[in-house]
């Protein structure tokens, strides 16, 4: 880890070895963008759900997350389908969408409609979720440190599972179940000590971190035995979640081999039986050309496979299996649009001259580059360009130096005021991650499809900003 977020970038003079200087400045590079979003040659202008980023800016302005609800909604299907078919031949297999990525009532609507499960891990992403539609029979709650009054809400609407997620957790799940008189279905969220390579602030699953219940110090097999002497508790499974933008499909493999060696040795001592197993999300994206992700219909057959292999390697019934995949849903289905402002060749030392392109957004919006260090592409939006390709930084509005959108990224070397800026694979984390640092109103979050465009959220306005404030 480095000690400043901004101190590894300061360090790096010229592009990464990734990016490569593009043929065409004003092309797309089309595997990281949603399927509609396209440039006719003539204009090179971005289209997205058949409407051009002036339309769209027009209609809500910039800065503005725009969804392609085509592209999410074929992501999601994608998921759904592939898992239901490779796991058919099983036990089944059912998608949770994870609310956490991105949720508002529309996009629950979209889940509601097209039959999907949805997770959450608060009261507010439950609240969300009902009033869009979801069955509480398709909602699975969980958290790592849920209150009271969220369990209260959990149990009162039903939902069909809560992940526990440590010791002290059980009696608490158990008092509210036995003061309301609820019987709630819970799983255990297991850490089992895997350490898929992402950044450390999203792998879930080594053991020093702060979810789950630990496999290696005996705090799985504990909880089981709670959990089930408590009668008001129905255990209907294990869980494990090893992180988020993961590639290396070995990880994967390794946590099924785990949770089979768990579950062999729990049900024999304990003589419980799992009828469930949550493997959780973490299926990585294509944030740039540097990244390779696997295809849902790969990743269900593998994961069907590995699923297969291991519990009748060990003679154990096969579970149905539940995965959680956010970003892989919303992320790529997401872009960003900006307004360039200020454009500013600063001089470095060995004679290096890095183009910083401001923008009318930054790490309120996307908070991810400076947070984990991500990488972004970005393209000029809104006009044809026949300026040769420059690296430049896309950097923000925001009082840090390091509130940095896009790193490095070829832009055209006339990229001036007024054009608009598009940054893909912004759909997952950026919103539900967004603040108002520096009270800067948070964008809209708008879908576009034939042509029409749907305000999800609006912008936030200044009497939003104010509205908490019981001085204004
Ligand atoms: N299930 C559980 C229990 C989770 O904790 C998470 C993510 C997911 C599913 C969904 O993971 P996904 O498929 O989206 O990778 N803010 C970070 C990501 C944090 C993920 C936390 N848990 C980022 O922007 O990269």
């Amino acid at each position: 880890m480095y000690s400043h977020e901004a101190g590894f970038l300061h360090a790096q003079g010229r592009a990464p070895a990734w990016l490569e200087v593009p043929q065409d400045v004003n092309a797309l590079l089309q595997p990281i963008w949603p399927g509609s979003a396209h440039k006719p040659p003539a204009d090179s202008i971005l289209r997205v759900g058949g409407l051009t980023v002036q339309e769209i800016a027009a209609q809500v302005g910039t800065p503005a997350y725009v969804l392609d609800e085509a592209d999410f909604r074929g992501r999601a299907k994608a998921f759904a389908d592939a898992f239901a078919e490779a796991f058919s031949p099983l036990e089944g297999a059912h998608v949770h969408y994870a609310a956490k990525a991105l949720i508002t009532v529309g996009i629950a609507r979209w889940l509601a409609e097209d039959g999907l499960s949805v997770d959450v891990c608060s009261g507010g992403e439950l609240e969300v979720v009902m009033r869009g539609g979801i069955p509480p029979q398709r909602i699975t709650f969980h958290g790592s440190n849920k209150s009271d009054a969220e369990l209260i809400q959990a149990m009162e609407v039903g939902v069909d599972l809560i992940a526990i997620d440590s010791l002290a957790e059980i009696a608490r799940v158990a008092q509210v179940a036995d003061e309301g008189d609820f019987r709630p279905n819970v799983m255990l969220r297991c850490s089992i000590g895997i350490e898929a390579h992402t950044h450390e602030f999203i792998a879930t699953s080594h053991e020093d971190q702060k979810f789950g219940l630990s496999a290696a110090d005996g705090s799985v097999e504990e909880g089981v035995r709670r959990v089930s002497s408590h009668p008001r508790l129905n255990l209907r499974g294990l869980h494990t979640h090893i992180g988020s933008q993961i590639f290396d499909a070995r990880a994967f493999r390794q946590a099924v081999q785990r949770m089979a060696d768990l579950t062999v040795s729990l049900e024999r001592e304990h003589r419980v039986c799992f009828p469930e197993l949550g493997l959780g999300g973490g299926f990585g994206v294509a944030y740039t050309t540097g990244h390779d992700p696997l295809e849902p219909a790969e990743i269900a057959a593998r994961m069907a496979e590995h699923v297969e292999h291991e519990f009748k390697a060990e003679r154990l019934a096969v579970p149905h299996v539940t995965v959680e995949p956010g970003r892989a849903i919303a992320g790529p289905a997401g872009i960003t649009l900006y307004t360039v402002g200020t454009v500013k060749p600063v001089s470095l030392d060995g004679g290096f001259t890095r183009l910083y392109v401001s923008v009318d957004g930054g790490m309120s919006d996307n908070i991810r580059t400076a947070l984990y260090g991500a990488d972004y592409s970005a393209t000029l939006a809104s006009r044809r360009s026949s300026a040769p390709p420059r690296l430049a930084r896309v950097v923000g509005k925001h009082c840090e130096s390091g509130d940095i959108v896009v790193k490095d990224e070829y832009l055209p070397a006339d990229i001036a005021a007024g054009d608009i800026l598009a940054v893909p694979v912004t759909g997952a984390y950026c919103h539900s991650m967004s603040s108002n640092y520096n009270s800067v109103p948070r964008p809209p979050v708008v879908s576009v499809q034939d042509g029409l465009l749907t305000v999800l959220l609006r912008r936030e306005t200044m009497t939003d900003l104010l509205a908490r404030d019981l001085y204004a």
